[in-house]
């Protein structure tokens, strides 16, 4: 079974109550649970974290080889400043693919640039939690062509 992980970034823990105009009503344990119905539909095994802590989420990130054979990573705010979380996607060389609830190039100019997008394999922006649904068919299919 191909093992995923899905990281969420800061202030992600706050869905539901944040900006509901932009990212919607959804809590993030309503969307996690809806990560976790379709992993399972698409046979895959699924570990989800959270954090609101830049090293955190880089230990994480350098420790995802250990349970995991994709990532899915919204870094959130750090999205647009973070090289070192870059710098850990890079080094950990799992293909990784990047998803955010909102389309970030329809929003304000900062948040146009992805530090972390150019090390990924791929970025869905837009469909609010849809874009983890998304992310997991395109893991599933990743996996299948790497071990094939
Ligand atoms: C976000 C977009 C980022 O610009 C923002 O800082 C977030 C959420 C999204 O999922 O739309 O925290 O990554």
């Amino acid at each position: 079974m191909t093992k995923v992980i899905v990281i969420h970034g800061p202030n992600l823990n706050l869905l539901g109550l944040r900006e509901p105009d932009v990212y919607g009503t959804r809590t993030l344990a309503e969307i996690n649970e809806m990560i976790r119905l379709h992993a399972e539909k698409l046979g895959l095994e699924v570990t989800i974290v959270q954090s609101n802590h830049e090293g955190e989420l880089i230990e994480t990130i350098q420790q995802a080889d250990e349970r995991a054979e994709v990532i899915i990573i919204n870094p959130a705010g750090y999205t647009h400043t973070s090289v070192a979380l870059r710098d850990a996607i890079a080094a950990v060389r799992l293909p990784t693919i990047e998803v955010h609830l909102s389309n970030i190039f329809s929003r304000e100019q900062f948040r146009h640039e992805s530090v972390t997008a150019g090390v990924c394999r791929g970025q869905i922006s837009g469909f609010g939690a849809d874009s983890y649904i998304l992310a997991l068919y395109a893991a599933k299919r990743i996996a299948e062509e790497e071990s094939s």
